[in-house]
């Protein structure tokens, strides 16, 4: 019951489109309509700017934290109430694994808004970063160098994708985690590739939307 409660409250969480929301209040535009059509921080701010992008993208990451927060907590209910009682809720890591990946898929695939959202690299961020906060961090500052140096975040988005898994792997001995969340890691990792598939194919032909020029995509 407790992985079920945190998979569809994971979801609904997910779901809530923060940069559709902000961007149709403000400028009553669709956030889907302009730009890379994507609904996320990143398209955010080529409509309204980096400060409501990095509003964006803070409440977007808070969204992954908050389900896996809810599903540590359904997890802890489960023991605390039937100890010894052996259901999916008491397995170490899944409930929390299982509702950050709800929140990311419901922030990709949202019920409120046609189910056309975004990535689902920010709220991944939040998800990951709960679960495994050193390898998150050592990626974390990797990612941003990349975007720092080159002005691609879907670059930055894609190594941290690729890297988070590989991090996971060479530090659970040290860190003790579940191995649910090396599987977390690397399904969210390929489906981050896939999201960002017209990505790379820009990013190969040169013709990426970059933080430092204007481009077809503003
Ligand atoms: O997280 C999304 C980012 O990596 C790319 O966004 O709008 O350039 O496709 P966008």
């Amino acid at each position: 019951m407790g992985v079920i409660l945190a998979v569809v409250i994971g979801y609904l969480i997910g779901s809530v489109s923060f940069s559709y929301l902000f961007v149709q209040h403000i400028k009553k535009v669709d956030v889907r309509s302009v730009g890379s059509g994507n609904a996320g921080a990143t398209n955010t701010r080529r409509i309204l700017g980096t400060k409501w992008a990095v509003v964006v993208l803070l409440l977007d990451v808070l969204k992954g934290m908050v389900a896996v927060w809810l599903g540590f907590f359904f997890q802890w209910t489960a023991s605390a109430l039937l100890p010894g009682f052996l259901s999916l809720s008491q397995v170490d890591g899944l409930a929390p694994a299982l509702g950050g990946l709800a929140a990311v898929l419901g922030h990709n695939w949202p019920v409120y808004f046609g189910f056309r959202g975004g990535k689902g690299v920010a709220t991944a961020i939040g998800v990951i970063s709960v679960l495994v906060f050193f390898p998150a961090i050592y990626v974390g500052i990797i990612a941003i160098a990349a975007i720092a140096v080159t002005g691609y975040v879907s670059l930055g988005s894609l190594l941290f994708a690729v890297l988070t898994p590989v991090a996971v792997f060479y530090t659970q001995s040290t860190n003790g985690h579940p191995e649910t969340y090396l599987y977390l890691t690397v399904f969210l990792g390929l489906l981050s590739i896939w999201k960002h598939r017209t990505n790379i194919v820009r990013l190969l032909r040169g013709n990426e939307s970059s933080l430092y020029k204007k481009s077809s995509e503003g």
